[in-house]
């Protein structure tokens, strides 16, 4: 892939990840929030943070699945989007909702096990996060990084149990992100043990085809 071609799709990227963050701010600036804004804002980021985690977890299934090798050099950014978003969806909850109030914020996170999952899944976050630069992967070493990133999983899982929990009867939207999220999962899962069948006939090969007696 060009340099030129790199650059318009982190761009792209950039843009469509910092959209919905100005449309809230303009909807905030135009006082239309509708009747109850803490809820609203709490929502839109909750949404768009599932969402971009979603995307940045589909950059590995459209490699394997198309052969694209373009999604792989946006995975880095959209993850970090999500934790963005994450973090200011968490905010919200801190200063609006509950104010610091710490003690109040912790029966919370014990009591209601929407928000416990949900923690989890910002808790997952933190170390993809600070690991996530080229130096990191350079300490850590490609093996022990590619181990410890896939706590993503758990992120995934963790957040869509957050929706799913949350969600009052009749609410169809937290299916459709479980749907999705077990697709992409999925494809890992059979590429994965379509990659384990292969190294093992090949580690196979020279057992059979060896000479009797040697
Ligand atoms: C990766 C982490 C997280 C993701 C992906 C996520 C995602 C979401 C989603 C999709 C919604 C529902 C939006 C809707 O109804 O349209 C939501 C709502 C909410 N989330 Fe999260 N969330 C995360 C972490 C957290 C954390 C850490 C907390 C607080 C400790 C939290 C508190 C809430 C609250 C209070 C609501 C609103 C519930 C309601 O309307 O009754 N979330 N979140």
């Amino acid at each position: 892939m060009s340099r030129p071609t790199r650059i318009a799709l982190k761009v792209a990227v950039w843009g469509g990840c910092l959209a919905p963050l100005a449309l809230l701010g303009h909807r905030a600036w135009t006082d239309d929030l509708g009747a109850n804004p803490v809820s609203f804002v709490t929502n839109t980021l909750g949404d768009w943070t599932l969402r971009i985690l979603l995307a940045s977890l589909a950059m590995t299934p459209l490699r394997i699945v198309f052969g694209l090798a373009w999604p792989i050099t946006l995975r880095r950014l959209l993850g970090l989007f999500a934790f963005a978003y994450a973090c200011l969806h968490f905010s919200v909850w801190i200063v609006l909702d509950f104010f610091f109030d710490w003690p109040r914020m912790w029966a919370d996170i014990v009591k209601r096990p929407y928000i416990t999952v949900g923690m989890l899944a910002l808790l997952s976050l933190i170390p993809l996060a600070a690991t996530s630069t080229t130096e990191m992967i350079r300490r850590l070493g490609a093996r022990a990084w590619t181990r410890l990133h896939r706590l993503v999983y758990v992120t995934g899982v963790c957040a869509v149990l957050h929706y799913l929990w949350l969600a009052k009867v009749g609410v169809t939207d937290p299916y459709w992100y479980a749907g999705a999220l077990a697709v992409l999962l999925g494809v890992r899962g059979w590429d994965r043990g379509r990659r384990l069948v292969r190294r093992r006939r090949r580690a196979a090969v020279p057992a059979t085809s060896a000479p009797a007696g040697s």
